[in-house]
């Protein structure tokens, strides 16, 4: 299948990042197709609630940055991979930012199946996000191909390693 991975974190290679890129791996080593993308790198902006997508736009959005290179990304993604860091209880706003930015093609065409990796420093603090992920998937008509959460002391350890391997088997 065709994977997205979105990965959030600034820190290029922090607990999240490592996350992804195991993902990535196992997931090529599956026979998958995979582009991971460092979302936190590019310059994307919030949504305007401007409505030229809606509009004149005909699904493009106005906003002319970084996002350009991700639309064709996520409509032909099969699998769209959301990698993001705790921030105050929930996703870090460069994902939101990136998902928001989807406002103007509704629903990336493709997604059949999405997965969350997340990582934190404390324990018990993924309720949030794990309820924003499940409703993602309802509104884009994907299912939820696993969640694997990493705090403190689960980061970079093999147990952790295995949780996400195990995801390709949902694919
Ligand atoms: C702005 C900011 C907000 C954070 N908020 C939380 C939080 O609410 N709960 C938590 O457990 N960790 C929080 N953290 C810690 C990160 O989630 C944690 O260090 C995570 O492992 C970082 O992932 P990374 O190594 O991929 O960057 C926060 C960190 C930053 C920089």
């Amino acid at each position: 299948m065709k994977i997205l991975i979105l990965q959030s974190s600034p820190r290029a290679k922090g607990n999240t990042a490592w996350m992804a890129e195991v993902y990535k791996d196992a997931a090529e080593a599956a026979g998958h197709e995979v582009t991971l993308v460092n979302v936190a790198k590019k310059k994307i902006a919030g949504c305007l609630a401007c409505e030229y997508c809606h509009g004149k736009g005909e699904g493009a959005c106005v906003q002319k940055d970084d996002m350009q290179e991700l639309y064709p990304l996520l409509q032909e993604a099969e699998v769209i991979v959301l990698a993001t860091p705790i921030y105050y209880f929930t996703f870090n706003s460069q994902m939101q930012a990136a998902i928001h930015r989807c406002y103007s093609i509704m629903k990336p065409a493709k997604v059949k199946k999405m997965a969350l990796l997340m990582s934190s420093y404390s324990p018990g603090v993924y309720d949030a996000a794990i309820q924003q992920f499940k409703y993602l998937c309802g509104f884009w008509k994907a299912e939820d191909a696993g969640v694997v959460t990493a705090m403190n002391d689960e980061q970079k350890t093999e147990e952790t390693k295995q949780k996400v391997e195990t995801l390709i088997n949902k694919l």
